[in-house]
């Protein structure tokens, strides 16, 4: 299947949000399942449903809104995606990382990007927060890369650097922020797998050994089309279950959106003391 984004994609759905809108956004973020009350904290804010943009890839979980903040957190202008959509809804890479070509356009040189993830680091516990140090694009591996298909010259090279998915800067001022307020935090690699089927005991026991931390359906498609435009990243990602390496626990979404409820307090904390350094 092709679906290939396309310039004039991008540029209709950048101007119906900038016809909606009176600022600049400097910082895009997007909101992953059971997070996105952090968009509540957003001063003077513009909300557009997805379905008014064309194009937008429409959410259909539970757990996402669907919609677009767009305001001022910590003096910074944001505009934040509360909830995505996600490759095993049946879109093309393309179009699920349309949102963030969209940021490109409308100005963002900055992406925060979160999600909820499975631990597989025996360390980690349900409501703790990992910044992403860098990740594993299992699905990318397998074919399905976001970057696919003719390249985008106007916004970056054919075959983009990837050394450094998570940009050390940022991901400074995130452990210094975390250290200030006193929220405890972990580091390590995400993986991304398709999804929607959660992992089989021998899945998550074979991305123990090539190195992942935590494991989830999202997130490095959109770093990746981040950085080959050009945005510097920082990833957090909200562990909301322990992965189930020897079969012997249930994992459910409801237990994600649930874990959701004692990350947003400590999330929120994070990226509002992390724009205010920026
Ligand atoms: N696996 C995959 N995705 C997830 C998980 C998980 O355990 N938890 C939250 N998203």
């Amino acid at each position: 299947m092709t679906d290939f984004i396309t310039i004039k994609d991008i540029e209709r759905a950048a101007e119906a949000i900038s016809s909606r809108i009176e600022i600049k956004p400097e910082v895009g973020m997007i909101l992953g399942s059971g997070l996105g009350d952090l968009a509540d904290s957003v001063k003077n804010a513009v909300v557009i449903p997805n379905r008014l943009i064309p194009g937008w890839p429409l959410s259909t979980v539970h757990g996402h809104k669907g919609r677009l903040v767009i305001g001022e957190l910590e003096g910074v202008n944001v505009i934040v995606l509360q909830g995505r959509s996600h490759f095993y809804e049946g879109y093309s890479m393309g179009r699920i990382t349309l949102p963030v070509r969209v940021m490109q356009t409308l100005g963002c040189s900055k992406l925060i990007v979160t999600n909820a993830a499975g631990a597989i680091n025996p360390d980690f516990v349900p409501g703790d927060l990992m910044l992403l140090t860098d990740h594993l694009n299992l699905i990318g591996m397998g074919g399905a890369n976001p970057l696919k298909g003719p390249n985008l010259d106007e916004f970056g090279v054919r075959f983009p650097d990837m050394s450094q998915p998570y940009d050390k800067e940022l991901l400074k001022l995130a452990r210094e922020t975390c250290e200030e307020a006193k929220i405890p935090y972990q580091q390590g690699v995400y993986a991304a797998l398709a999804g929607p089927s959660f992992e089989t005991p021998a899945e998550l026991r074979f991305l123990n050994i090539i190195g992942a931390d935590a494991v989830g359906m999202s997130t490095v498609h959109e770093v990746i089309v981040a950085r080959h435009g050009g945005m510097c990243v920082l990833g957090i990602s909200g562990i909301s279950n322990k992965a189930n390496l020897d079969g012997s626990t249930v994992t459910t979404h409801e237990e994600v959106l649930e874990a959701g409820k004692v990350l947003v307090p400590k999330l929120t904390t994070l990226v509002r003391g992390f724009l205010s350094k920026i």
